[in-house]
């Protein structure tokens, strides 16, 4: 597995690579969410790349990026025995070097909820990722569906600057006790750690209402809130919300595809997204 740290570097090494080359782009603090990606982008590309870089950019909260967990080393182990070929571990100034003046600005997706709730966190975003897809040229971008709503950024952006990438989406891959990995779990007490399933219970409760034949949004996320405001330590409901996948629209009712619950919440310091698909053929959209 080789480590690169520059820009140049890693392009001269994707455009040696073999073909299809799979991308994965992170934030490092790697758990089995992200090894799920680089699994998957394994079995689907002869070559693959692993980005590493938290992206001062994306942050709303200086806390945020601060506290951010940083663990290069463990993450290089994890990488070596998920057989990445390449690691790209850029710096700061090399992703965004003095000078640096380009914001890639999506609308669409990225208005509503999470474009609400952290200002400039989609910006900071689409414009590392379109600067990882044009540095590599990857044939396919492996994303999580935990991170529903970046999905439908990348996608959007993907098609609208004609990135010849394919974007694939990976299931939210959880801890035993179905609270969906994050890095940032690491940030909560062990109190918090013991309530934060109430999240994804929350999503199934709404989901079961959704089997027995509920279509309408209100009641949904009734459901769903109902069992998140019985937790006393989720602190704060960023929202809950019924949306279009593509679109991220907000939605009164289901209509005839697949439509998505998500939810986010604060627990002390840490602020916690998840989200289950509903309806449709497919658990993926
Ligand atoms: P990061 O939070 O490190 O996540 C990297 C990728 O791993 C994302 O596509 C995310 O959705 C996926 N992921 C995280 N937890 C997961 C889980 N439990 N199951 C499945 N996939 C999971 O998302 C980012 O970094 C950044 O915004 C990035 C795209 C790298 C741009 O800076």
């Amino acid at each position: 597995m080789q480590v690169v740290s520059t820009a140049q570097e890693f392009r001269d090494w994707c455009r040696a690579a073999q073909r299809p080359l799979g991308l994965v782009p992170t934030m490092g603090a790697l758990h089995d969410g992200h090894l799920g990606l680089v699994r998957q982008a394994k079995a689907e590309c002869a070559s693959m790349a692993v980005t590493i870089f938290v992206n001062p950019t994306q942050f709303d909260r200086p806390a945020d990026l601060e506290q951010y967990p940083r663990t290069h080393e463990r993450d290089l182990e994890l990488l070596s025995e998920t057989e990445a070929d390449v690691v790209f571990l850029p710096t700061a100034d090399e992703v965004y070097p003095p000078g640096f003046a380009t914001k890639v600005q999506v609308a669409g997706p990225a208005l509503s909820l999470e474009g609400i709730e952290r200002p400039g966190h989609f910006q900071g975003v689409a414009t590392v990722v379109t600067k990882l897809l044009l540095t590599s040229m990857a044939d396919m971008a492996y994303f999580g569906q935990k991170d529903a709503q970046q999905v439908a950024v990348v996608r959007r952006l993907v098609a609208d600057l004609n990135i010849p990438t394919q974007v694939r989406v990976v299931p939210t891959v959880r801890e035993t006790d179905s609270l969906a990995m994050s890095s940032r779990n690491t940030n909560l007490t062990p109190k918090e750690r013991e309530a934060a399933p109430v999240v994804y219970r929350a999503l199934q409760a709404a989901k079961v209402l959704h089997a027995e034949g509920e279509q309408g949004a209100e009641a949904l996320k009734r459901g769903c809130l109902s069992a998140l405001e019985a937790e006393p330590l989720v602190e704060k409901i960023d929202y809950v919300a019924l949306v279009d996948p593509l679109t991220f629209a907000l939605l009164d009712r289901m209509g005839d595809g697949p439509a998505i619950l998500v939810v986010a919440v604060r627990m002390g310091m840490t602020r916690l997204i998840d989200n289950v698909v509903l309806g449709g053929e497919a658990q993926q959209v």
